[in-house]
């Protein structure tokens, strides 16, 4: 029997999001929102499996094959380190990925030369200040990331704006923005090889419903 087209999602709003897309081209899962603790969900009617794992690990299951599709932010995908082809750009799940700081903070302190900053994003970080020459310490954080400039452990922080609101109500404000972020598709090069036109056909039937 031909193995199931394995589909990786995070949970929560993605998941709830992509599972619309995928319940309108014959995908649906109502098992997967029964209340149930399972992990993985093979259809009944369908050649496919999905799988629930934490949103930053949807690039490793795709990129080492346990999974030929996945769904995630670009944000996820630009902290990764994998390789991956990124065929559809799904458009929700959009946010910034933003230098923030305290409001004012860049009028005495113009530069980012010598400043601190905490992010849970450490690759997209160094990336980015790499990109303009300048010199500043990365603290990896994993979460409450805007509570580290209030503290004194960091000057500024490279973090996800959705609303605003975390941002506003920590008297933080937006330097820069560093990139738009989306939810994505993604896929490896094994999967687009060998299971190309089932890809394909996924690829086609989501875009028919953007
Ligand atoms: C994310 C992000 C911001 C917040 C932005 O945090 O790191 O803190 O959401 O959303 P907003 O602009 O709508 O306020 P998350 O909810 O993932 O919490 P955590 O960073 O503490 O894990």
């Amino acid at each position: 029997m031909k193995k199931n087209l394995v589909i990786a999602l995070p949970k929560g709003r993605i998941q709830e999001e992509s599972m619309k897309i995928f319940e309108k081209i014959g995908f649906g899962c109502r098992d997967m929102f029964s209340g149930s603790r399972k992990l993985i969900f093979p259809l009944q009617e369908q050649p496919v499996t999905f799988m629930i794992v934490r949103a930053q690990d949807v690039p490793t299951y795709v990129h080492h094959g346990a999974a030929d599709v996945g769904i995630c932010g670009k944000d996820t995908i630009e902290e990764s380190t994998c390789d991956l082809y990124e065929p559809l750009d799904l458009g929700f799940g959009g946010c910034d990925v933003v230098v923030a700081e305290p409001k004012g903070y860049s009028a005495e302190n113009p530069g980012y030369n010598g400043t601190i900053v905490g992010t849970k994003m450490v690759n997209v970080a160094e990336r980015f200040f790499a990109s303009k020459g300048v010199d500043v310490e990365i603290i990896k954080l994993y979460g409450s990331i805007e509570l580290a400039p209030l503290v004194g452990l960091a000057h500024r922080v490279v973090d996800i704006v959705e609303t605003g609101e975390t941002l506003r109500q920590n008297g933080l404000e937006v330097k820069e923005v560093i990139f738009r972020s989306t939810c994505r598709v993604i896929t490896n090069r094994n999967s687009m090889k060998n299971r190309h036109a089932q890809i394909e056909k996924l690829l086609a039937d989501m875009a028919g419903q953007l």
